[in-house]
């Protein structure tokens, strides 16, 4: 079927939803959907981009009456807004329509649907934290990102001083409320732009970075992918970001794992009323990054904790404690921030004071809590 076969967009999208119900074929991408938020002329250059597969500026351009540079401007936007990407071919640039919005596509779950967001706002430990951090880092007439802005809680916070904030969010509905939020709050200098924090391009470079992505070990969320990305491209040689620094350690501890007769060891977050474990050594810090750096996103660490106290242990809980600006304080879980992890041992281990147990950890930073492997190596 060649395109030209479609005489309306209308027809076009009937086609789209009979070939897909036809196919057995997983539907490369809720282009329908993806459409709705979109005004023209942009969904009919996205669909032009869809059809093709991939597809140069000249080819869309012959294809659409409106001038090359216009198309040119629109596609950018179309990247800015994380719809569309771009691959070099023997010099030339290709455009792409970036597949698959949907969350499975990130098993760790980074994505934090609009339900949960105000759970996020209302932790105000974690919230007066980063503000303490944006009262203190960002400076009038700052440019400023907020990557994984969610409802824009950040954005809002940094507005009031910055000269503009682009506040980048994923998921569709939670980038459509934060939008909805800072207009009805009269807020023009924050943009919001919905695409993937770890490729977003935006049109200048930023003074300061805020990007609350944290979960314990960092190893669920994107924090430290996110900040790789950000650090390289985004930033200028003397920006902030906002956390400055993250540690994670890891203690020994002996948790109750039985229910009723029953032994369910299981990796859990020490949180919302559930069981305190007992500690039995001191925290062992085995990773530390700043943000305003380059970190290697695989940790793979043999951790050495020696036992304060006689008795048995049956695991290990890691902490991450986060300084959200130079210059402050660390701080610790509080309830939607790095709970406690507690992963159970397969086995139980007595110890005494002084006795050493070393475990082997990896896991991928962002790679998500599946990606968690341990064992007890020396014991
Ligand atoms: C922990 S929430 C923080 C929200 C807000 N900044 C705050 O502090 O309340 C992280 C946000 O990042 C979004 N997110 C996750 N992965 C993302 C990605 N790759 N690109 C853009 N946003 C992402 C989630 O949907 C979620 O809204």
């Amino acid at each position: 079927m060649s395109d030209d076969d479609y005489d309306s967009l209308a027809e076009y999208y009937e086609n789209e939803i009979q070939a897909t119900e036809q196919s057995d074929e997983p539907t490369p991408l809720k282009i329908l959907d993806e459409t709705t938020i979109l005004d023209e002329p942009l969904d009919t250059i996205l669909l032009e981009v869809y059809k093709r597969g991939e597809t140069t500026l000249p080819e869309v351009t012959s294809r659409i009456d409106i001038p090359q540079a216009k198309v040119k401007r629109y596609l950018g936007e179309l990247r800015l807004q994380g719809y569309l990407g771009v691959e070099y071919h023997g010099g030339d640039k290709y455009y792409f329509v970036k597949s698959r919005w949907e969350t499975e596509e990130f098993p760790s779950g980074p994505v934090i649907p609009l339900v949960y967001q105000y759970n996020l706002l209302s932790d105000e430990q974690r919230l007066s934290a980063i503000k303490e951090a944006i009262d203190e880092h960002v400076s009038p007439g700052d440019i400023v990102t907020d990557l994984g802005a969610g409802v824009g809680v950040l954005s809002y916070l940094a507005s009031e001083r910055a000269e503009k904030v682009y506040a980048v969010e994923m998921d569709r509905e939670v980038y459509e409320k934060g939008r909805e939020i800072m207009t009805s709050h009269g807020i023009d200098n924050v943009e919001y732009i919905r695409g993937d924090a770890r490729d977003v391009d935006l049109p200048e470079q930023v003074d300061v970075v805020m990007c609350e992505m944290l979960d314990t070990a960092l190893a669920a969320e994107l924090q430290v992918p996110v900040m790789n990305y950000a650090v390289d491209e985004l930033c200028k040689a003397d920006s902030t970001v906002i956390p400055a620094e993250a540690k994670t350690s890891a203690k020994l501890i002996q948790s109750d794992y039985e229910f009723y007769g029953g032994t369910f060891r299981l990796p859990h977050f020490e949180e919302y009323g559930s069981r305190e474990s007992e500690s039995f050594s001191d925290e062992t810090v085995y990773h530390h990054v700043r943000f305003d750096e380059q970190n290697a996103e695989l940790v793979e660490q043999q951790i050495t904790m020696t036992a304060t106290s006689a008795g048995t242990v049956n695991g290990m809980q890691l902490n991450t404690d986060v300084r959200f600006g130079d210059g402050l304080d660390f701080v610790g879980a509080s309830p939607w921030l790095d709970a406690p992890l507690n992963l159970p041992f397969d086995t139980e281990y007595s110890v005494e004071p002084g006795q050493e147990l070393t475990v082997k950890l990896s896991y991928q930073l962002g790679g998500g809590l599946n990606n968690i492997t341990y064992e007890v190596v020396d014991s």
